[in-house]
C-alpha cells in the first residue's frame, strides 16, 4: 500500500518507516525536522521536507501530488530529499492510509505552554483529518497514549478505563480521539488510535542510530549517565507504594511498537473498523530495576540521586494488550527489560568511548 508517515524522521515515526518498507509497502515522509534526524530516515522511503501545518503542501500530498518519483526523488537519506516545491504532478497514487508521529509528548512542559500543545498537537491533527476527508482518504493511524487515562483507577490498565488525563498532553490526545470518533460516524473515518504505554529501546537490527536530543524520558537518561555525557541523574521519588519504592512502568519496545502499527494499519484496510488499543506488555519495572538493569548491561555505574516526587506521577502504570492480542494478533516480542537496554546502550555505547 501506498502510506504516508508524517513524522517518519522522528524516534518511533523512524522505526514505523523501516517496519512498513520491510513489509513492502511505499512510504513517503513528511517530516519538517524540528525534532527530526536524517541518519534516522530509511533510504527506501521518499522524503518530503516540510511540516504538517503548512495545508497548501499537506493538501498537495494528500490530493495525489505526492512526492512522485518521476520528480527523481532523492534518496532520502542522503539529506537531499524532495522539498515541499519539487513535488511533482499528481501522481495519481494516492495514500492508502495515514500515520501521524509529529506531536509534542513532553507533559511538563504541556502545562506549562498548553497554548503550543493545542497548535502542534490538537488543531493540525485536526487539520490533517479535515484534509483527509476533502481527498478522500480514509485509513488512520494515530499516535496516541497511555496518558488519556490519567490517575489509574485499577490495574492492570485495559481500554474500557476512564479517560481522564492529568496534564493537557494528555488532553491534546484524548480530543483527538474523540474528534475521530466523531469523523468515524460522520464521514466514514477509519482510525487506530494506539494508546502507547513507555516507548522505549531503539532497531535491535542496529538501523536506527541517531540519538534523541534532550531527552525527558528514563531509559535515554539512564543511558546518558552510563556513556558519562551526564554525570548524575535523579531518581523521582522512592517513598510510592511500590516493591522497591519508586514507580513502575510499562516499557514498550519501538520495534514492537512498529508491529502493531503495520498489523493495524492492514486490520483498517481489511476490517473496515476502527480500532482503539493499548500497546503495553502487562508487565511493569521500577526505576531503581531499570538502573541496576542498566549497571549490568553497561558494566558501568549509574551515579543517581533520589529526589522528591516529580508532579503527575503516578506510582504504577501497567496495562493489559489482551485487546490488540485479540484484533491484530499483536504481542510484545523485544520488550524485555534486557533487550530493551541493550538495544539502547547500542546507539550511546560509542559516546562512552569518546
Ligand atoms: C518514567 C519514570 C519518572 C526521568 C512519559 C509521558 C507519557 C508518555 C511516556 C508519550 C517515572 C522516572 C524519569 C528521570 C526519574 N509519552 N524518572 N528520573 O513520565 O512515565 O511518561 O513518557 O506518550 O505521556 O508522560 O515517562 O520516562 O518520563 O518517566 O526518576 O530523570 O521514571 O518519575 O516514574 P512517564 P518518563
Amino acid at each position: 500500500m501506498n502510506i504516508l508517515v508524517i513524522g517518519g524522521a522522528g524516534y518511533i515515526g523512524s522505526h514505523i518507516v523501516y517496519e512498513l518498507n520491510d513489509a513492502g509497502h511505499k512510504v513517503t515522509i513528511l517530516d519538517n525536522f524540528s525534532t527530526g534526524l536524517r541518519e534516522n530516515v530509511d533510504a527506501r522511503a521518499m522524503l518530503v521536507e516540510g511540516d504538517m501545518q503548512d495545508l497548501v503542501l499537506l493538501d498537495r500530498l494528500l490530493g495525489g501530488n505526492g512526492a512522485t518519483r518521476s520528480t527523481g526523488g532523492t534518496k532520502a537519506n542522503d539529506g537531499t530529499g524532495v522539498a515541499a516545491g519539487d513535488i511533482g504532478p499528481a501522481s495519481a497514487e494516492r495514500f492508502d492510509s495515514v500515520f501521524h508521529f509529529a506531536a509534542l509528548k513532553a507533559a511538563g512542559e504541556s502545562m506549562e505552554k498548553p497554548e503550543k500543545y493545542t497548535s502542534a498537537n490538537t488543531i493540525s491533527t485536526l487539520n490533517l483529518l479535515n484534509l483527509m476527508v476533502k481527498n478522500g482518504i480514509r485509513n488512520f493511524v494515530f499516535s496516541s497514549s497511555a496518558a488519556t487515562y490519567g490517575e489509574p483507577e485499577y490495574l492492570p490498565i485495559d481500554e474500557k478505563h476512564p479517560q481522564n488525563p492529568i496534564n493537557y498532553y494528555g488532553y491534546t490526545k484524548l480530543a483527538i480521539e474523540q474528534a475521530m470518533r466523531w469523523y468515524s460516524q460522520l464521514k466514514g473515518l477509519r482510525y487506530a488510535a494506539l494508546r502507547y504505554f513507555n516507548a522505549a529501546g531503539y532497531d535491535v537490527q542496529g538501523r536506527i542510530m541517531g540519538k534523541e536530543q534532550n531527552p525527558a524520558n528514563l531509559l535515554p537518561i539512564v543511558m546518558e549517565v552510563a556513556a558519562g555525557t551526564r554525570p548524575k541523574m535523579q531518581v523521582f521519588g522512592d517513598d510510592y507504594p511500590t516493591r522497591d519504592g519508586t514507580c513502575i512502568r510499562d516499557y514498550i519496545h519501538v520495534n514492537d511498537l512498529a508491529t502493531a502499527h503495520v498489523k493495524a494499519m492492514e486490520y483498517l484496510a481489511s476490517e473496515d473498523r476502527d480500532l482503539e488499543l493499548n500497546l503495553a506488555t502487562g508487565e511493569g519495572y521500577t526505576v531503581l530495576e531499570v538502573i541496576q538493569e542498566a549497571e549490568k548491561v553497561c558494566d558501568k555505574p549509574i551515579p543517581h540521586d533520589i529526589t522528591g516526587r516529580r508532579a503527575g506521577d503516578p506510582a504504577e502504570l501497567v496495562a493489559t494488550s489482551s485487546q490488540a492480542l485479540e484484533t491484530i494478533g499483536w504481542k510484545a516480542h523485544h520488550s524485555s527489560l534486557r533487550t530493551l537496554i541493550e538495544s539502547t546502550w547500542n546507539v550511546y555505547r560509542d559516546d562512552s568511548a569518546s
